[in-house]
């Protein structure tokens, strides 16, 4: 058997979903963080079939993006603010896809331009889950991969000096059918980051916060996740 990148999206998606209601640790009555993308989207489907097969039930979902929201909608999944009364602020698990997955478990998301509210979810849920297909799991992370860090307009040509200090080269994001820059679901600007040399990733996610007209980067080294990385073979391994 030899699945292609999509097929193996697909099959992690709902493979994790069913594995973590085997293993308990998905169950009624949580809240729920729903994140971004096309490995994320099939578990978002996954999740509601087992809503509607009965054996989920009081589900209460965040959603990270536009695109997840009218997922949500679509679906019947019931999505809430991380503000609403519901949730508190406060999430029992977020699954989430990822752009890189470095062995130490660190991540680069943002490549969809959803990572500030992925990450607002992400760091406030109690576990975390991320879905991927094997082209993610790197050996390092920084080179390759860009590092998305989403801006204010206003300091585009401010932050990117203040990046180049820290030794990362920047691409402002473009649209795709639609003229100019990439406008994010909070009305920012992305620019797209990489190092020649490999950087800490965790130091660099605190370094680049601090530079004033910054919003987030898509460095996501402090809740460790666990991973769920399906492969060509059709295998689906846990980490
Ligand atoms: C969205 O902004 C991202 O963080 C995605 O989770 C990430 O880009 C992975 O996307 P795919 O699952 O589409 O590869």
């Amino acid at each position: 058997m030899s699945l292609t990148q999509s097929e193996q999206k697909a099959l992690v998606g709902k493979y994790a979903i069913d594995k973590l209601i085997e293993q308990k640790r998905f169950f009624s009555g949580m809240k729920i963080g729903l994140g971004t993308g096309s490995t994320a989207m099939p578990a978002v489907e996954r999740l509601s079939e087992r809503i509607k097969d009965g054996t989920l039930s009081d589900i209460k979902a965040v959603a990270t993006s536009f695109q997840t929201t009218i997922a949500c909608e679509n679906l019947g999944i019931p999505v809430f603010s991380m503000n609403a009364k519901e949730i508190g602020g406060h999430l029992d698990l977020a699954i989430d896809g990822a752009d890189e997955i470095d062995p130490e478990k660190r991540l680069i998301k943002g490549g969809g331009g959803a990572l500030l509210i992925e990450k607002i979810v992400a760091y406030n849920a109690d576990s975390f889950v991320i879905v991927a297909d094997q082209s993610k799991d790197v050996s390092s992370i920084g080179t390759g991969f860009a590092v998305p860090v989403e801006i204010v307009a206003e300091a585009r040509v401010t932050v990117t000096q203040a990046l180049e200090k820290l030794g990362a080269t920047c691409v402002l994001r473009q649209g795709v059918r639609k003229a100019g820059p990439v406008i994010t679901d909070n009305g920012n600007l992305i620019l797209d980051i990489l190092w020649k040399e490999i950087p800490d990733a965790a130091e660099m996610e605190n370094e680049i916060n601090r530079i004033v007209g910054v919003v987030e980067n898509g460095f996501f080294c402090k809740n460790t996740p666990t991973v769920f990385i399906a492969r060509e073979d059709g295998s689906v391994i846990e980490r």
